[in-house]
């Protein structure tokens, strides 16, 4: 049988998808109020975001579906009447995460027989996980992929209607998930699609099969919706997408991740803008230029380098070299001295010896890190890493991760006290757990806690950064 090929739909199709979609949000909207009524009780939704800052902005397009359905949104599973996970699988420990806590799930719906279970993300897209739950986790009413998020109001229409398990996966895009409502965490920032999708296959990381090609949304339609959410109160957006450097390539009008930046950056009312991620190779002359020379984009670079080792970088396919980073690193300290960097760190990538290990550790000091995400090698069925050879024993492997961690605690702590004593922008995020203090966080995206109260919340406030405790401040209002 020949496969059926899915390819993105023309944009008429998009939005024809789209009207489509909204009508199934507005029947789901009569089976809430029907089943509402019989019950004489709102029902109740909850989405658990399981992975990257991604998969969070697909949790809040599942939100604005649920709430636009007339759900009530909780943090607590055990009332809710409808319970979305939305996976993550680039670990095995994100698997076992999303295992475990169904296992807890299955014994409140034993309590309470209607509620309906669903889960989505990236595990959805792997076919042996889709097995594995299909045959043991009968308990499970809904399963659907990270391409066809689009239909999740048609898919949540049907799975309260038919009362029997749906599970629809797709290998490819058809139709992107824009036009659909959104609840955001914070009513101040907000994250923006810019792409889909990865075609960088590292070898160690499943992303590009569970996520597809490549896929960039057109300028006007990110402009769009950066202008929508600023009328709508955001002061800080996030430019989402796997490498957002290379985003615009593919487009019939190919446009630069530096352009997109500049363009986003006229938007009235947007004060902030930060970007995830940034892969190394595709870093341009063009971006750091943009970013140095508009004071909106925040100070912050979030470059993950992986490895210090050029051995394992090539192993790793990563398209660049210790010295292409270091060159990159140097550039950007040069247009933008206080710059903060990041980065994500692999230990124990097969084949790592002592010496590659010792490189990477040296490369956290040259660097001069803000912060280091650093995780333990996962191996994912599938990928290239899987099955190469001289996987490094686990024992090696935890000590060096001890190692790398006291190395990014020293590099953290001396980069954060390099702004003690001055004055800067804090936009608060949230009350304080303790009275009378208020959190939120400088453009470097270091965290300050300060004197204030919930007025404040989504505010642009100068603060004096009075005390660096290791990696966030103690600060004060400037009046
Ligand atoms: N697109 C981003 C990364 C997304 S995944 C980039 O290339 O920068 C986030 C991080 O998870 C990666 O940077 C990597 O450090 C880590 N990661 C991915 N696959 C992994 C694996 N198999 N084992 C351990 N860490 C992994
Ligand atoms: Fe994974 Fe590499 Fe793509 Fe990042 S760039 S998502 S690490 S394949
Ligand atoms: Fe995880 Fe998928 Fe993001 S695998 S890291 S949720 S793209």
């Amino acid at each position: 049988m020949e496969k059926y090929k899915i390819e993105l739909k023309s944009e008429e199709d998009q939005q024809a998808e789209a009207a489509r979609q909204l009508a199934f949000i507005e029947e789901a909207g009569k089976i809430v109020s029907e089943i509402s009524e019989s019950l004489g009780r709102p029902l109740y939704s909850t989405v658990v975001t399981f992975g990257c800052q991604m998969n969070a902005r697909d949790s809040e397009k599942i939100r604005g579906i649920f709430a636009a359905a007339g759900f009530q949104d909780t943090q607590s599973e055990d009332d809710a009447d409808f319970v979305i996970y939305n996976t993550c699988t680039v670990r095995e420990n994100a698997d076992q995460h999303v295992y475990g806590r169904l296992g807890h799930l299955n014994s409140v719906k034993r309590k309470r027989p209607g509620m309906i279970i669903g889960l989505c993300g990236c595990m959805m897209q792997e076919p042996h996980i889709v097995e594995k739950i299909r045959k043991s986790y009968s308990f499970v009413d809904l399963i659907f992929g990270t391409h066809n998020l689009y239909e999740f109001p048609e898919l949540l229409v049907r799975t309260m209607r038919e009362k029997k398990r749906i599970i629809e996966v797709l290998e490819a895009t058809p139709y992107l998930p824009e036009s659909l409502p959104a609840e955001r965490k914070y009513p101040f920032k907000s994250g923006v699609n810019i792409m889909y999708g990865c075609n960088n296959f590292c070898t160690y990381c499943i992303v590009p099969y569970v996520r597809g090609r490549e896929i960039s949304r057109r300028p006007e339609d990110i402009l769009d919706e950066c202008r929508r959410l600023a009328a709508d109160g955001v002061r800080e957006i996030m430019l989402l997408g796997q490498n957002v450097n290379s985003y615009g390539k593919t487009l019939d009008v190919p446009v630069s991740f530096a352009k997109l930046l500049g363009e986003v950056c006229k938007i009235d009312g947007i004060d902030r803008v930060r970007f995830m991620t940034s892969h190394p190779k595709d870093l341009s002359d063009e971006l750091i230029e943009a970013m140095a020379s508009n004071p909106k984009v925040c100070r912050h670079l979030h470059l993950p380098v992986q490895s210090g080792s050029d051995r394992i970088l090539k192993q790793m396919n990563r398209h660049y070299d210790r010295a292409h980073y270091m060159d990159l690193v140097r550039k950007l300290r040069e247009a933008m001295p206080d710059i903060s960097l990041t980065t994500d760190i692999i230990v124990g990538f097969p084949g790592e010896t002592e010496e590659d290990f010792r490189d990477t550790l040296s490369i956290v000091r040259e660097a001069g890190y803000d912060s280091a995400f650093t995780f333990i090698y996962s191996k994912r069925t599938g990928t290239p890493a899987a099955k190469m050879a001289d996987q490094v024993p686990e024992d090696v492997v935890h000590d060096r991760f001890d190692r790398l961690l006291e190395e990014v605690k020293i590099s953290a702590e001396k980069m954060c006290a390099r702004f003690e004593g001055q004055v800067m922008d804090v936009l608060v995020e949230e009350k304080n757990k303790k009275p009378g203090l208020v959190t939120g966080r400088i453009g470097h995206n270091l965290v300050v806690h300060l004197t204030g109260d919930e007025s404040m919340i989504g505010k642009l406030v100068p603060v004096r950064l009075l005390e660096c405790k290791g990696f966030y401040y103690i600060g004060e209002p400037e009046r």
